[in-house]
């Protein structure tokens, strides 16, 4: 098993969306903040020139700097760019690996990343071993992992047959995000949460992944996957891994990894009847997109963890593309007070925990406090752990890092990935039509009804304490 740091990145994909919007920055910020230095073998089957290339990167970083009213650090750039080797070639051609292998020089440990379709993980992976490229060596693959348990499977097997699994790094850009960290530390670095994190003290769970934006220049990958398998299967199931999951017997990958594996393969697979899917008015004319369609841009759904915890409680996850804002956010209801001495409080003003994932970092508890007068009567407060709106290190920068140091902690294993796929398995066929919703939206008419309480979906929109 390798340990040792790699001494080569090989990316395969290198002209593509993924690079230019994360992969780039990460590689840049990376420099700036490690003085990463290595060298960084880009593959592609573009006909481009290693100049082209360059400029390529160059544009990818001055977008990332303009979105943060900044310019190119061209000194990092210079160092990136003196790093970047092209290789040009069919990912079916035996003689692009032998161009590969040549590349490589005398790099022992390098690290593939494939920023490519899952159709070609097999294929690059046995070429890979061929021409001598496989040995010492990690790989990275890009979700979606799979397009369903039995193929998840397949491409597990099909990888192992080259990599051996502590080698395999499968990334889940959440699994990167600070916040999404938080949620563990949170919850076992405090000991007031454990006695009340179950069935006893929790209502129920909402979690909320909106996007206000639609899927324009990404028709045709995401006619391919759809809501469930681009973000619920995944980012949102490793979400509710980290809320739901029991105490890890220590901070090591293996002992993390183990108790996910008890939750995911508690999870009760999900039915039909569970599920609502939508689709925004006009996703069927973006390019790339069936006339036809009955692809999800949005889901909404109740999931049950059967574990002696949380026996009974509710998950509610909803996700979806054109949504009235952008923000990721999880919602844990308490119950109300078993017996009512002031008359005021209703099932909705209850206690709740609120952990804001994006765009900004909360965590917040709420509350009911005394207003002043005579009457025994209260108003909601929130009371703020955290509140943050600096940038952190991005996730690809994060991730990345800790592949070419071949730390796999938050990385997913192939285990936990199997048993997610299993949960969402029996839903992927699309026994429900798709119901339409307008954008701008929280989804379809039907979207409500996931929710059983009166009180329905939380609105991450909505104000959530009033002054006192
Ligand atoms: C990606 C999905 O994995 O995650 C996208 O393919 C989605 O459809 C994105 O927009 C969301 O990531 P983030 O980090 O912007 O919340």
């Amino acid at each position: 098993m390798p340990i040792s740091r790699s001494d080569a990145l090989v990316f395969f994909g290198a002209t593509g969306d993924l690079a230019y919007k994360k992969i780039f920055p990460a590689l840049q910020a990376m420099i700036q903040r490690d003085g990463l230095d290595l060298p960084i073998i880009c593959i592609a089957h573009s006909g481009w020139t290693l100049e082209q290339l360059r400029q390529r990167a160059h544009d990818s970083l001055a977008h990332a700097a303009k979105a943060q009213g900044a310019t190119v650090d061209e000194a990092a750039f210079a160092k990136l760019a003196a790093n970047l080797r092209y290789v040009d070639g069919d990912y079916n051609d035996p003689a692009t690996f032998t161009a590969l292998k040549q590349a490589l020089g005398n790099a022992q440990r390098p690290l593939h990343y494939l920023a490519i379709p899952p159709s070609l993980f097999g294929v690059v992976a046995r070429s890979l071993k061929r021409a001598g490229c496989a040995d010492q060596a990690r790989i990275v693959v890009e979700k979606p992992f799979g397009r369903d348990l039995a193929s998840a499977r397949k491409l597990n097997a099909t990888l192992h047959e080259v990599f051996p699994e502590p080698s395999i790094f499968r990334i889940d850009h959440y699994l990167g995000k600070e916040p999404v960290q938080n949620l563990l530390y949170f919850r076992f670095a405090n000991t007031v949460f454990e006695p009340v994190w179950n069935h006893h003290y929790v209502d129920s769970v909402q979690i909320t992944m909106a996007e206000q934006f639609g899927v324009d220049g990404r028709g045709s990958f995401y006619e391919g996957v759809g809501a469930i398998r681009d973000v619920l299967q995944n980012h949102l199931l490793q979400v509710t891994s980290l809320l739901a999951m029991d105490a890890p017997v220590g901070n090591d990958p293996a002992s993390l990894n183990a108790e996910k594996l008890r939750l995911f393969r508690a999870m009760r697979p999900l039915e039909p009847a569970d599920v609502v899917r939508g689709q925004f008015a006009g996703y069927r004319d973006v390019e790339g997109v069936a006339p036809d369609s009955d692809v999800e841009t949005f889901v909404a759904l109740r999931l049950y963890i059967d574990t002696w915890r949380w026996a009974g409680v509710p998950f509610y996850i909803r996700a979806g593309k054109n949504l009235p804002i952008t923000t990721t956010e999880v919602m844990v209801d308490m119950k109300t007070p078993p017996m009512s001495i002031f008359d005021d409080i209703q099932a909705a003003q209850s206690n709740y925990f609120r952990f804001r994932l994006s765009p900004e970092v909360v965590i917040a508890e709420g509350a009911r406090v005394k207003r002043p007068g005579e009457a025994m009567r209260g108003n909601p407060v929130e009371l703020v752990a955290r509140h943050d709106t600096t940038p952190e290190k991005s996730p690809y920068e994060r991730l990345l890092g800790d592949a070419i140091r071949g730390d796999n902690s938050l990385f997913t294993s192939d285990e936990c990935v199997e048993a997610a796929w299993a949960v969402v398995d029996r839903v992927l066929n699309h026994q429900n039509p798709v119901q339409p919703y307008a954008p701008g939206s929280w989804g379809p008419a039907g979207a409500a009804h996931v929710v059983t309480s009166p009180e329905g979906w939380h609105d991450p929109q909505a104000e959530t304490s009033e002054p006192c």
